[in-house]
């Protein structure tokens, strides 16, 4: 029993080592954590949206736009034929066309003519048959006599008569490429 209680002292070591701990720990916890410098946020990477892209996005829908406005003018008059054009309205059309319509729409209708170089949209190519057959043949005659509002096609119906307005008519049509068609490389 005596030495039981001599020794008795030591059952505490433990606990002041533990305790010693705690302390130490607690301390340690306090110390300011070193913050890692904050990433400097990154740009958005800029967005490189082709603006040619976008431009033709916006276009094709401008086009649907003008067609449904095409087919309310015209009801059921927009699918209604069109008598192919004769030869001699071919030719007279060809006339009208260089003087009227060659400066924006182009010599052989490309629609690279220097007048129609600044022009957004630029005028159209009547070689190209998905555009060219985009509207009916009675919408791209009521274009030409009226125009597309917002855009450089004028209304002609003043200048030209209505015989004039069909030879035109029937010259652009005979400038389309019948194989470009199947050529057509745009994604609309
Ligand atoms: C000042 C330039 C300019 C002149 C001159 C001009 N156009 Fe246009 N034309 C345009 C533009 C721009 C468009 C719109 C193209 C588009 O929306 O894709 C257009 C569109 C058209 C369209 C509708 C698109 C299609 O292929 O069906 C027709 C048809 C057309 N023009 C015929 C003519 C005819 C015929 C003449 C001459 C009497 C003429 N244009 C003179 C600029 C011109």
């Amino acid at each position: 029993m005596k030495n039981l209680k001599n020794n008795s002292g030591l059952l505490y070591i433990p606990f002041v080592l533990i305790l010693f701990i705690l302390i130490y720990s607690c301390d340690n916890s306090k110390k300011e954590h070193v913050h890692e410098e904050e990433q400097p946020q990154q740009s958005e990477t800029v967005d490189d949206h082709d603006d040619q892209e976008y431009i033709e996005e916006e276009h094709a829908l401008f086009m649907e736009e003008t067609r449904e406005m095409l087919k309310k003018e015209l009801g059921k008059k927009y699918n209604e034929p069109v008598k192919v054009a004769t030869n001699e309205q071919i030719a007279q059309g060809k006339k009208i066309y260089n003087m009227y319509c060659a400066a924006c729409h182009g010599p052989s209708g490309k629609g690279d003519g220097k007048a129609g170089e600044s022009l957004t949209p630029k005028p159209a190519d009547f070689t190209d048959a998905y555009h060219a057959n985009f509207y009916s043949e009675q919408g791209r005659i009521f274009i030409i006599k009226k125009g597309i509002k917002g855009t450089g096609m004028a209304a002609w119906e003043t200048a030209l008569k209505d015989d004039e307005i069909l030879a035109v008519y029937g010259y652009i049509k005979s400038l389309t490429d019948k194989d470009s068609n199947e050529k057509h490389q745009h994604q609309h």
